[in-house]
C-alpha cells in the first residue's frame, strides 16, 4: 500500500479549511510522499517522535510541523460534538460550535435499539467531520455498578451484552464518517469520588463476565480504532500504566492494533507509563496559562528523550507507539484528506435525536392515567423545575452547546396549543441545600387542584450550575450523595398528588431515585432521562399518546440504595480508597434476582400503551446452536413497540452463576391485532462461563433454561435445552 497525500489537496486549501472549521490549524509543510508509515516514522528525530506521545493542548496530541504531520485532533463526546474551547476557539473566526445535542447514554440503552446506537454514532462521526475533530472520545461503556455514581447518564446499562451491542453500533456509526471513536473509560471506572486514586479490585471472573466484554466488542467487532484509559487504578495499577489491561489483555488478548491514549492527567509517572502499550498522554497543562503550555513536561513528555538517549529505553518501543498513532492517522484519513465532509445540524440529525428520545422514554407504571387525552382536558397544569430547565450546558465533559433544546414545559405547550390552558409552577427551587419550600409547595397544590391533570417533572439535574466546580448529581467530578430526589421534591410530589390525584410524575435522569415516599400514590411514572435536544418534544407525545412509549430499563431500578448490591453486598471506597466489587458478578439484575431482592422496577421493565402476547416458543439445539423461536402479538389497541428479550439460566453448575442472563433481545414494531415470528441462534457462548481455573471460557455440559419475556422478571415463556 502506499499512503500520498493528495495532489489536489493543497495548502492553501487546507488553510481555508482550518479556518472555517476552526479546528486544526495548517501543518507548515505538506506531507511527503512516503510509501508507508513505517517510512514517514524513519525520517522522524527522536524529539519528534516524542511530541506525538503526548499532549499538545487540552484536545490535541503532538504532530510534526517539519514534515507536516498535523495535530490529532479530538473532542468530547458521547452526547454530541463539544463547544469549542481551546486554543483553537477564536470567535473570530465565527466558528459555529453549536451541535446536535442527543439524548445520553443511559437514554440511547434505554431504546434497546441496536439501529439507532449506530445513527447517534453516524450523526457524531458526522458533525465531528464538519468540524474538524478526528476523535470522538466515546462510547463511555463503564458498566452501571453503582446508583450514585456521577457519570452513570453517559454510559449506558448494567449488562454487558446490552452493553457490547449498544456499543458496536455506536462505534461504527461514527468511524463509518472517518472520524475515529476512542471507547472510555478502560476499565472499571464506576465511580467518580477521588477517581484518578481510587483502587478497584476484582476476581478474575467478575474482570471477564462483566467488565471486559463491552470493550471486547467495541474493539473486535466495532474495530474500534482509539482505547481510553481510565483514571483508576485496576488490581494496585494505574489503568493507563497496566501492563496487564494494556498489554497482556488489550493487546494480546483482543489482538488491539490501534491506538490507547489516557484519560486527561490519568498518568502518574514515566515507569511504566512509557514502557506500556499506552501511545499517547492526554491531559491539560493545567500550571500554564492558556496559550502558554509546557506540555513537554508531561510524564511522556520532553524527559523521555533523555531517558532514550542514555539507553533506559529502547527507541524501538517509542518507534512502536507512533506507528500505533500514524496508523490511526491513516486510517481516519488525516494523510490524504479524502475524509467524507460531514455535515451539520441536518433535519436528518435533528430527526435521530428525537427518534431516540421517542423509543427512550420508559413508561414505569401507569394505572389507567396515560394516555392523557387532548380533548378530554382543559387545564393542565405543568410542576416542576425541571419542567423548565435545559440539560445540555451540564454535566462535565459530556456538555454540549445545542443547536436549541426543547424542554418539557415547552414540548407540551407545542403539542397543546390553543386546546388546552397550561398553567406552569415551577414547585421548588434548584440550588445547593435547598430544602422543600412550604409557600411554593402550597402555590403548586394550588394549580393542580385547579387543573384537570397534572404533569410534575423533576428528578435530578447536571449540578447546580454549569461551573465545573459546582457540579453534583448527574455530573462528573462529583458522586450523588445519595439515591434521594434533592430540593424538596418528595413532600412536593405528596402535596401534589393529595391536590390532584390524576398526576403523572415524569424524571429526567441518569438512573434510579428512591421513590418509597410517593410511588404507591402514583398512577403514572415516566422515566425520561435526558432526552437531548428534541426530548421535551419526545416527552409531551407519550404523554399524550403521539408516540406509544416502547423504552425499556437497562438498570435495575432498586427501592433504595441500601437495596442495590454494591451498598448491599459491598462497600463504598474506604479511608485507602478501595473500591473492592465483593459483590463479584452480582451486578445489578444478576444480584436483585440470585438474592431473591426485589427491585422498584426490574432491568428490562417498560410498559406500553398496548398489549403484546408471547406464544409459540420452540427451541432447538442444532449445528448452528441453539435455535430459538418464539411468536409475538400486538394483542391490544395501538401501534407499539416491543423489545423481545431473552435470558438465559444455568440449571447446574459446578460455579455459582447468576440466575439468568440477558443473551440476545430484539425490538418489533406491530400494528393492533399483527403478529411476528422472532427467532435468535444462541452460540456457545450464551451458554458458557468464564472458568478461572482453566483459565478461559467454558461451557458445562447439562440443562439451560430459556426464558424469554418482556422484562427480566416478566418472562412470558420458557423452555430447556440440554447441552
Ligand atoms: C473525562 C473524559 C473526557 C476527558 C476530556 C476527562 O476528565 O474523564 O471522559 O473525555 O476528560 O474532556
Amino acid at each position: 500500500m502506499s499512503f500520498r497525500r493528495s495532489s489536489w489537496f493543497p495548502l492553501a486549501i487546507l488553510a481555508v479549511v482550518a479556518l472555517v472549521a476552526g479546528c486544526r490549524a495548517a501543518p507548515e509543510q505538506a506531507v511527503p510522499e512516503f510509501e508507508s508509515v513505517e517510512s514517514l516514522l524513519a525520517q522522524m528525530t527522536l524529539q519528534e517522535k516524542v511530541d506525538m506521545i503526548h499532549a499538545n493542548s487540552s484536545f490535541t496530541s503532538g504532530g510534526v510541523p517539519r514534515l507536516g504531520i498535523p495535530e490529532i485532533v479530538m473532542s468530547d463526546g458521547p452526547h454530541g460534538v463539544r463547544h469549542e474551547h481551546t486554543r483553537y476557539y477564536d470567535k473570530a473566526t465565527g466558528v459555529e460550535d453549536a451541535s446536535t445535542y442527543l439524548p445520553v447514554g443511559t437514554a440511547l440503552a434505554a431504546t434497546w435499539n441496536e439501529e439507532l446506537g449506530y445513527d447517534i454514532g453516524a450523526v457524531l462521526g458526522s458533525e465531528a467531520a464538519y468540524r474538524g475533530k478526528d476523535i470522538i472520545l466515546g462510547p463511555g461503556i463503564n458498566i452501571i455498578r453503582d446508583p450514585l455514581n456521577g457519570r452513570n447518564f453517559e454510559y449506558l446499562t448494567e449488562d454487558p451484552y446490552l452493553n457490547s451491542r449498544l456499543a458496536v453500533g455506536y462505534v461504527q456509526g461514527v468511524q463509518d464518517q472517518g472520524v475515529a471513536t476512542s471507547v472510555k473509560h478502560y476499565i472499571a471506572n464506576s465511580l467518580e469520588y477521588e477517581r484518578r486514586f481510587v483502587n478497584v479490585e476484582m476476581d478474575e471472573r467478575t474482570f471477564r463476565e462483566i467488565y471486559l466484554p463491552g470493550f471486547r466488542a467495541a474493539v473486535q467487532e466495532g474495530e474500534a480504532l482509539t482505547v481510553m484509559a481510565a483514571y483508576n487504578k485496576f488490581r494496585g495499577d494505574w489503568c493507563a500504566q497496566s501492563a496487564f489491561l494494556l498489554d497482556d489483555v488489550l493487546r494480546g488478548e483482543l489482538g488491539f492494533e490501534g491506538l490507547v491514549m489516557s484519560d486527561w492527567n490519568a498518568v502518574h509517572e514515566t515507569f511504566p507509563t512509557v514502557l506500556v502499550g499506552l501511545d499517547i498522554e492526554m491531559g491539560t497543562d493545567l500550571g500554564q496559562e492558556w496559550g502558554k503550555p509546557d506540555y513537554g513536561a508531561f510524564h511522556m513528555g520532553d524527559v523521555v528523550v533523555g531517558l532514550v538517549e542514555g539507553g533506559t529505553v529502547d527507541e524501538a518501543v517509542i518507534d512502536r507507539k507512533v506507528l500505533n498513532i500514524l496508523r490511526v492517522m491513516e486510517a481516519i484519513h488525516i494523510f490524504s484528506g479524502d475524509r467524507p465532509p460531514g455535515a451539520y445540524n441536518t433535519p436528518e440529525h435533528q430527526a435521530v435525536a428525537r427518534k431516540v428520545a421517542d423509543q427512550s422514554i420508559v413508561l414505569l407504571k401507569n394505572e389507567a392515567l396515560l394516555p392523557l387525552d387532548r380533548g378530554g382536558l382543559e387545564t393542565l397544569a405543568v410542576i416542576g423545575a425541571n419542567a423548565d430547565r435545559k440539560h445540555a450546558g451540564g454535566g462535565g465533559s459530556s456538555q454540549v452547546k445545542a443547536f436549541y433544546e426543547v424542554t418539557a414545559l415547552e414540548g407540551l405547550r407545542n403539542l397543546l396549543g390553543d386546546d388546552v390552558e397550561v398553567t406552569y409552577v415551577p414547585g421548588y427551587t434548584v440550588a445547593r441545600e435547598a430544602a422543600a419550600d412550604p409557600a411554593m409547595i402550597r402555590e403548586a397544590a394550588a394549580a393542580a387542584a385547579a387543573a384537570d391533570a397534572v404533569v410534575y417533572v423533576g428528578g435530578l439535574i447536571h449540578g447546580y450550575t454549569d461551573e465545573w466546580d459546582d457540579n453534583a448529581y448527574d455530573a462528573e467530578v462529583l458522586d450523588k450523595p445519595d439515591m434521594m430526589l434533592p430540593f424538596g421534591q418528595d413532600a412536593l410530589i405528596q402535596a401534589v398528588l393529595e391536590a390532584n390525584p390524576r398526576t403523572v410524575v415524569v424524571l429526567q435522569s441518569g438512573g434510579p431515585v428512591d421513590m418509597r415516599a410517593w410511588e404507591p400514590d402514583t398512577p403514572a411514572i415516566v422515566q425520561a432521562w435526558y432526552g437531548g435536544m428534541d426530548g421535551g418534544s419526545a416527552l409531551a407525545a407519550v404523554l399524550f399518546g403521539d408516540v406509544n412509549p416502547s423504552g425499556k430499563l437497562p438498570m435495575t431500578f432498586p427501592r433504595r440504595l441500601e437495596e442495590s448490591p454494591a451498598h448491599a453486598l459491598a462497600s463504598y471506597p474506604d479511608e485507602n480508597l478501595l473500591i473492592d466489587h465483593t459483590e463479584g458478578l452480582f451486578v445489578g439484575y444478576r444480584y436483585f434476582d440470585s438474592h431473591d431482592v426485589e427491585p422498584a422496577f426490574a432491568f428490562g421493565h417498560g410498559l406500553s400503551y398496548t398489549s403484546f402476547d408471547y406464544s409459540d416458543l420452540e427451541v432447538s439445539a442444532g449445528d448452528a446452536g441453539v435455535e430459538v423461536t418464539l411468536r409475538i402479538t400486538n394483542t391490544g389497541p395501538v401501534a407499539g413497540g416491543e423489545v423481545v428479550q431473552l435470558y438465559v439460566g444455568d440449571d447446574e453448575s459446578s460455579l455459582p452463576r447468576p440466575a439468568k442472563e440477558l443473551k440476545a433481545f430484539d425490538r418489533v414494531e406491530l400494528e393492533p391485532g399483527a403478529s411476528t415470528s422472532v427467532s435468535f441462534v444462541l452460540g456457545d457462548d450464551a451458554f458458557s462461563y468464564y472458568h478461572p481455573d482453566r483459565g478461559g471460557w467454558f461451557l458445562e455440559p447439562g440443562s439451560f433454561t430459556i426464558q424469554v419475556g418482556s422484562s427480566s422478571r416478566d418472562i412470558r415463556v420458557r423452555d430447556r435445552v440440554e447441552l
